[in-house]
């Protein structure tokens, strides 16, 4: 009896959940979706584990997420994985989020191939761990002609630096005679920085509770809608994402006009 009413109530939900999912997609979803996937030690230590325990149970959530983000066609999904400030923190942390991706990939990989989704990254590469970065360009080349959701992990990145090196490559052409002071505008800029290829995050999410953006796409967040939760990132669920776009659907988008 108990087995049939648990049934019959994740039936129920999942039918709510598909309608909402209906509901979304007849309305204008954000091309791209930020996420900072906050609360994973937080999350552990709540339950007694350790902080990598959190960082585990994350990146199933990050499959959940990029599946639905596919499903409701959203174009461009970037999940913060990596900060080039989240160095600090001690080695064994640092290092088991860099076997993530290859966890990760050897699971989901052929869900991602199979769902049409492309894997991509930005960030500083160089100081990635060999085996990350191999995982990570396996990924990319195995995708590279699926044309369905981009799943862009920010590893090792930090917006302030991506802004330094733009300027500094907008001084090389500069210098070099490729490029007039008057040509220099937001769109050239744009193109200079990691997320040259890809539209604006029209969303951000970050969850946890922290009210901040911690280096994170700076320049591209100008004209972004925030959207923050409590809830901590290995809680996340397809409701989640559902609230966060329902609420973007809803707000005025104004770009600074009235
Ligand atoms: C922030 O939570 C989380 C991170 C720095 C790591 C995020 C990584 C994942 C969610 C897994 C990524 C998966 C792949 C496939 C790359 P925190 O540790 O700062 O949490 P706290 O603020 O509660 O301590």
């Amino acid at each position: 009896m108990l087995n049939k009413m648990k049934l019959w109530k994740n039936q129920k939900t999942s039918s709510t959940l598909r309608d909402k999912i209906e509901q979304i997609k007849s309305r204008p979803v954000p091309e791209h979706v930020a996420i900072i996937m906050d609360g994973n030690g937080r999350w552990a230590k709540k339950r007694a584990l350790p902080r990598i325990a959190g960082h585990h149970e994350g990146m199933k959530v990050v499959r959940k997420t990029t599946m639905l983000a596919n499903d409701l066609g959203i174009k461009t999904l970037t999940l913060y994985a990596f900060s080039t400030e989240n160095w600090k923190r001690p080695k064994n942390e640092v290092d088991y989020i860099m076997k993530l991706p290859e966890e990760f990939l050897d699971t989901f990989l052929p869900e991602l191939v199979d769902n049409n989704v492309r894997v991509k990254m930005m960030g500083y590469k160089d100081q990635l761990p060999k085996h990350t970065l191999r995982a990570i360009e396996q990924a990319m080349e195995q995708t590279k002609h699926n044309d369905g959701l981009i799943l862009n992990f920010a590893l090792n990145y930090g917006s302030r630096a991506e802004i330094l090196d733009a300027v500094k490559l907008v001084l090389n052409d500069y210098k070099d005679g490729n490029l007039n002071e008057n040509d220099i505008n937001e769109e050239v800029f744009s193109s200079y920085l990691m997320t040259s290829e890809f539209a604006d995050p029209d969303l951000l999410i970050r969850t946890s509770g922290e009210i901040r953006l911690s280096n994170f796409m700076l320049w591209q967040l100008a004209y972004s809608e925030f959207w923050f939760t409590e809830v901590l990132w290995p809680d996340f669920r397809e409701e989640h994402l559902i609230e966060a776009i329902e609420v973007y659907q809803n707000r005025q988008r104004r770009f600074g006009g009235i």
